[in-house]
């Protein structure tokens, strides 16, 4: 569709394209803007600015839609396993029976990292938060496979892909292992990819693995709903950093960093925090509440508010309803349990969050089915960071191929005009 915008300004009216996407969503095309105008627009946090035009992910945030390359992220969380969703965010096609086989080869040959990986981590103390710990190995990684530093050939990106795939896991299960002070072993390349994550994750030293469906498919569920969504905080990350031509690892190392914040990934350790707050607080969820609504309190109902979902994140309602499950079938009885739901529904209720359109986030409730699979908290955000690993590959596969500008923001400058330098002695 050829349609057009205009844009007036005093005696001056400029022309620009307006795009249509495959969902109806429309843009205005201002790569021309300042070459017309002089003028160029301003949007912090880019609410109202789309950085590309994307083949991967589409999300609705009024309804509440999220498709990973067309399917509903309710079919994925329920039929696909996590590899095949791996496979189609990156491949954009669900792999037929052959195709999986061969990408799961592909892994299994790639699933060992250095020895003296095992060195830098030693470097870093118990007490080192594990996503700066992930960051920091993603990047080392890039010293042992220099060919993947600026994958440009199919053939080159997809060696690059198989390996970060591959080892990933081993980098979060021996950020983890390390931590409680367990051997940094690996897994079972017999087993399936998410049951080996597992294994890799909780195998004790001196015990048989025993593998418990239960928590492998609450796993593989958890995984698929964090691969991806659009152009959030850290995949944009990943998308500029890679835009500069810095390479795959690299890029993804930024991400990491990126999603570590408690506005973003971090917010799943944050509503554990919150929530045992509230409980140490005798269960008041009422003063929390009320913090959250005192502008003059930084305080935020972590778990709560979207950038674009104005509707319920369809993710917060798989993961709501995975939470009563798992703790069912592991016969757990958490209180936070509870609390969460109290709290959701004192909020959904709470004119402050109706009007602002707050609704619970994928973060609310991931953090209670991490606990119920003895995850410790601090490695929630390393577990999404797992679970989004896909998407960030594929985002920064479709940029490349694509041959997207390196990414360079303009600016309003607002600071002080040309004047004299002054001579120390004279100042
Ligand atoms: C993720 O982008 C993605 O897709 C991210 C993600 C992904 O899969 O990659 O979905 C994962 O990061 C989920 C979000 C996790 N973060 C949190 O749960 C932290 C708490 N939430 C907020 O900080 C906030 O809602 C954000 C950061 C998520 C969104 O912030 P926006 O879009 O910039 O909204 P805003 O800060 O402009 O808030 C609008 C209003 C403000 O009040 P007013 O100034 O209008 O009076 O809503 C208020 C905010 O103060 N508000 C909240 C709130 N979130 C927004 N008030 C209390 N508690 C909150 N959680």
């Amino acid at each position: 569709m050829s349609d057009k915008a205009l844009l007036q300004y005093q005696d001056k009216t400029f022309e620009f394209p307006v795009i249509q996407g495959s969902e109806n969503e429309l843009a205005i095309d201002i790569k021309t803007l300042r070459a017309q105008s002089g003028m160029i627009t301003i949007d912090p946090g880019f609410k109202n600015t789309g950085s590309c035009e994307s083949a991967i992910t589409f999300l609705d945030g009024e309804k509440g839609i999220l498709r990973y390359r067309g399917y509903s992220i309710e079919d994925l969380a329920e039929k696909a396993t996590f590899l095949e969703v791996v496979y189609l965010l990156i491949f954009r096609e669900l792999p037929k029976a052959d195709a999986l086989a061969a990408f799961q080869k592909d892994i299994v040959a790639e699933s060992h990292v250095d020895e003296e990986m095992k060195k830098i981590l030693d470097g870093f103390p118990k007490s080192a938060h594990p996503m700066g710990v992930l960051a920091s190995l993603t990047s080392a990684l890039i010293s042992f496979n220099p060919n993947s530093v600026n994958a440009s050939s199919d053939k080159e990106m997809y060696a690059a892909i198989v390996r970060i795939v591959a080892k990933f896991p081993v980098l979060v299960a021996w950020t983890m292992r390390k931590k409680k002070g367990l051997p940094l072993d690996y897994g079972d390349d017999s087993l399936g990819y998410v049951e080996n994550i597992h294994k890799m994750m909780f195998k004790k030293p001196s015990q048989e693995y025993t593998k418990n469906k239960v928590i492998i498919d609450a796993l593989n569920k958890l995984l698929i709903l964090h691969a991806d969504h659009e152009q959030n905080c850290s995949t944009s990350t990943v998308r500029i950093v890679g835009s500069s031509h810095a390479g795959l690892f690299a890029s993804l190392s930024a991400g990491i960093s990126a999603l570590w914040g408690p506005l973003h990934g971090g917010a799943n350790q944050a509503v554990l925090e919150m929530l045992e707050a509230i409980e140490a607080d005798g269960g008041d969820t009422k003063k929390y509440m009320a913090k959250a609504k005192d502008k003059n309190d930084p305080f935020r109902l972590m778990g709560f508010g979207h950038r674009v979902y104005k509707n319920f994140d369809p993710r917060a309602k798989i993961i709501k309803k995975a939470a009563d499950e798992v703790l069912n079938d592991l016969g757990i009885d958490d209180p936070i349990l509870a609390i969460a739901k109290g709290l959701e529904k004192e909020a959904l209720e709470d004119p402050y969050f109706v009007e602002r359109k707050l609704y619970p986030n994928v973060d609310f409730y991931s953090g209670i089915i991490y606990r119920a699979l003895g995850i410790p908290t601090e490695m929630f955000t390393v577990m999404f960071a797992l679970g989004r690993l896909p998407g960030w590959i594929a985002q920064w596969k479709e940029m490349r191929e694509n041959n997207e500008p390196i990414g360079r923001p303009r600016q309003v400058y607002i600071g002080e005009n040309f004047r004299d330098f002054v001579p120390v002695e004279n100042r």
